[in-house]
């Protein structure tokens, strides 16, 4: 399998992700990194690791076709979202339907959709005053966090926790889940049917 991986930040998932893929824990490479600015530091990641990197200019139809074209000539047959700040245009959903995952730092379907990224997540989740959060992964729809959950994994919230510490603890998760789901596709080890998300077991 080959993976774009796109974000916007700082690129520790991307960095997981790739990890794995080197490490031989998953039968896949990545082998294109797209990121929404020059500047963003999964660039200085992806070039450490020898990884291409495209640099998306917007979503207008000329932009978008551009970007396919660039996942055609990498023969990219798989997309991983990590904090990729900007909405993804529903040709390209459509074209990876079932092949594009997202990574999302809470229990969806709480605290999620539109305006629900970053420490926003973290201070809803503390404000709202629930037990528990943890990260989503999830097949990427025309909408925002509402595909198909893939895999969740939960932490407790603590009376002390901040935003920021919330987000720490989560993250570490990310780490472990992002490159496991990952792996279950590359695996095929992956059915959709509807909604539902049928995992078989690793032999
Ligand atoms: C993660 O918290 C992810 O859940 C969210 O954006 C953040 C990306 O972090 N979608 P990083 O750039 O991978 O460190």
């Amino acid at each position: 399998m080959r993976i774009a991986i796109f974000a916007s930040g700082g690129g520790s998932n991307f960095q997981a992700i790739a990890d794995a893929c080197r490490a031989g824990e998953i039968p896949a490479s990545v082998v294109l990194c797209v990121a929404s600015s020059a500047g963003a530091g999964v660039c200085d990641r992806a070039q450490t690791m020898n990884i291409p990197v495209f640099v998306v200019k917007g979503i207008s139809d000329p932009e978008t076709e551009e970007l396919q074209a660039v996942l055609a000539r990498h023969q990219v047959d798989f997309i991983a979202l990590a904090g990729f700040m900007r909405k993804i245009p529903g040709s390209l959903v459509r074209a990876f339907e079932n092949r594009m995952l997202n990574i999302h730092p809470a229990l969806l379907p709480a605290f999620g959709g539109t305006g629900m990224y970053g420490s926003r997540v973290h201070e809803a989740v503390i404000a709202e005053g629930v037990s528990s959060s943890g990260a989503t992964v999830h097949i990427v729809d025309e909408e925002y966090d509402t595909g198909p959950i893939v895999l969740q994994e939960s932490i407790t919230v603590l009376g002390t926790d901040t935003p920021a510490s919330l987000a720490m603890r989560v993250l570490e998760v990310e780490h472990r889940l992002y490159p496991k789901a990952i792996d279950l596709f590359a695996r095929k080890l992956i059915q959709i049917r509807g909604r539902e998300v049928i995992i078989q077991p690793k032999s």
